[in-house]
């Protein structure tokens, strides 16, 4: 099979926390025609480099109007969060209406979302893999070039880290860690999962309707630590956890009927998932060789994470 460039490439979700970083590494790349779709009501900044062009569709996002918006589009990334799992049915199906070649779904997954226990806990996981299976449905008909990839990276690390996911608390120098913290899970910085991407689009033939998985590095919580104390120069403070009891805990808060407690619920298991059953080494579609990509440092990567941290505290 040859390699059909995918050149004409659609982010959705461009000024998001993964999507602003996709975006760069497309623009960076010097060789795709990129384009960002935005609601029209959206509230976020559309400063974008002069070489991206915004396409424009009604909140709504129907598949008739997305399916003319992205006519003309080779390859179509959805960046943005599955709180409304159908917006992304609708998204691959006019994305297969309008010719594009290629869709890359919304996973960028902590713990592979089709795995059963991610799908046993969390809608989120549910939405997930219904949006990965519309996409293998579509590309299984015949005669057709529409075909998808799913990037499964971890944890955000280098966001994850420093925003509460990863259950690190900078300013109280604390870390939970699950299980005696041994376990290896894969975990990936932003700019990784943006260059994965960007190789996915690169390596057509290769990556097609295939979950490929991804990763920075693949420590144990106690390296992190130990990296943590390391760059910082001082001792953290551990809180052991046995994931069995946090695990059914963070169940019951799921049906609170307070929204914040709920959200806070779902992180607390999705920190669990990607900590304990995310070592994407052991798995077959384990690409990194495939996308011609190495790991990361983790005292490199811990390094700059501190020094942002720092470089705040002080603006503060
Ligand atoms: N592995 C991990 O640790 C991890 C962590 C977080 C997220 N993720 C995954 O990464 C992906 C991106 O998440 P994120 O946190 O980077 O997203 P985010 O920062 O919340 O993204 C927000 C962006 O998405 C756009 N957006 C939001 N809802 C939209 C909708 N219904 N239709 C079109 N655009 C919409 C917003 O655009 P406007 O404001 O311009 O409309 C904004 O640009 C998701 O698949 C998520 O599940 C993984």
């Amino acid at each position: 099979m040859t390699q059909t460039p995918l050149q004409k490439v659609c982010l959705i979700g461009a000024n998001g926390t993964l999507g602003s970083v996709i975006l760069r590494a497309l623009v960076d790349a010097n060789s795709f025609d990129v384009s960002v779709l935005q609601r029209s009501n959206s509230s976020s900044s559309t400063t974008f480099d002069p070489s991206v062009t915004r396409l424009v569709a009604d909140p709504d996002l129907a598949v008739d109007e997305l399916t003319q918006v992205l006519k003309g589009q080779d390859a179509v990334i959805a960046a943005f969060p599955l709180g409304q799992g159908d917006q992304h049915l609708r998204l691959v199906e006019a994305s297969f209406n309008a010719g594009v070649k290629r869709f890359i779904p919304a996973d960028f997954g902590s713990c592979d979302a089709s795995d059963a226990e991610p799908q046993k806990y969390l809608p989120l996981y549910r939405k997930k893999t219904a949006v990965r299976e519309k996409c293998e449905a579509l590309a299984a008909q015949d005669g057709t070039g529409f075909s998808w990839t799913t990037l499964v990276c971890g944890h955000f690390f280098d966001h994850g880290l420093r925003d509460g996911l990863l259950h690190f608390n900078f300013d109280t120098r604390t870390a939970q860690i699950l299980d005696g913290g041994a376990i290896r899970a894969s975990t990936s910085t932003l700019r990784r999962i943006a260059e994965a991407t960007v190789r996915i689009l690169e390596r057509p033939v290769e990556t097609r309707n295939r979950a490929l998985y991804v990763q920075s590095f693949n420590p144990t919580q106690l390296e992190i630590v130990a990296a943590l104390e390391k760059a910082m120069g001082e001792k953290w403070h551990i809180q052991h956890v046995d994931s069995k009891p946090y695990l059914e805990d963070a169940q019951k808060r799921l049906s609170s009927d307070d929204e914040k407690a709920v959200l806070i619920a779902i992180e607390d298991i999705v920190f669990v998932l990607g900590a304990l059953d995310a070592d994407w080494t052991k798995r077959d579609g384990f690409a990194m060789e495939l996308l011609g990509l190495k790991d990361e440092s983790l005292e490199d990567v811990v390094n700059e994470v501190v020094a942002a941290y720092r470089a705040e505290t002080l603006s503060a």
